[in-house]
């Protein structure tokens, strides 16, 4: 059987039609920017408003080696869920999933994180993530964030540093409109 990191990467059902086309064109032009100088991209906006679609509307674009380079998809809350389990148990010799996203491999990879400040993080949480940032920030590896909140907001959530590394690491996108859950 596969992995539950396996699984969390397969692309769910509910996007699996999502496309470069419904992307905006202001994140289709800060993503090509992403791919010539590595500047990451922070999509903030209220809940429904896409971001998830779109991010897997970026990975199945581009998530193709032979164009271009692997996009690596975690939901934050996920992650630290994974983070957190017992590793001995379910990792067994294989790499924690920090371990992994601080390897200087993943510089071939863009990161996606999509959900990022959804709940205050605990000390655990918070410093899990700052590990992970500012690894990203120190290599100038491109990533990719959502969240419900701005970036002015961000701080009390994850903490200072790793919100003001997020500021300089990306270009920020606000994502209008309203819940398209809704509207369905
Ligand atoms: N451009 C689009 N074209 C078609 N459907 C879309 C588009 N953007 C979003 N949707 C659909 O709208 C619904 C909500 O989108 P999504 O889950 O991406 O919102 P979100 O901003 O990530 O919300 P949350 O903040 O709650 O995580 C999903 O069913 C999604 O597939
Ligand atoms: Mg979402």
């Amino acid at each position: 059987m596969s992995s539950n990191i396996e699984k969390i990467m397969i692309i769910p059902k509910r996007y699996e039609n999502a496309k470069w086309e419904d992307v905006p064109t202001t994140i289709q032009d800060a993503f090509e920017a992403l791919r010539t100088v590595g500047k990451g991209i922070y999509i903030h906006g209220a809940i429904g408003t896409g971001k998830t679609h779109i991010c897997w509307a970026l990975k199945k674009h581009y998530d193709k080696p032979e164009v271009w380079r692997y996009l690596k998809f975690w939901n934050v809350v996920d992650l630290m869920h994974e983070i957190r389990s017992d590793f001995d148990r379910q990792y067994g010799d294989k790499r924690r999933p920090e371990e992994d996203l601080c390897d200087p491999e993943e510089r071939n990879k863009v990161l996606i994180l999509d959900d990022i400040g959804v709940e205050k993080a605990t000390e655990f949480v918070a410093e899990t993530l700052y590990r992970i940032i500012n690894f990203r920030y120190n290599h100038m590896l491109p990533t990719i964030f959502t969240s419900n909140l701005p970036v002015s907001e961000l701080a009390d959530k994850i903490g200072e540093r790793s919100a003001s590394r997020i500021v300089e690491m990306c270009d920020i996108i606000e994502l209008t409109g309203g819940d398209r859950r809704i509207k369905k």
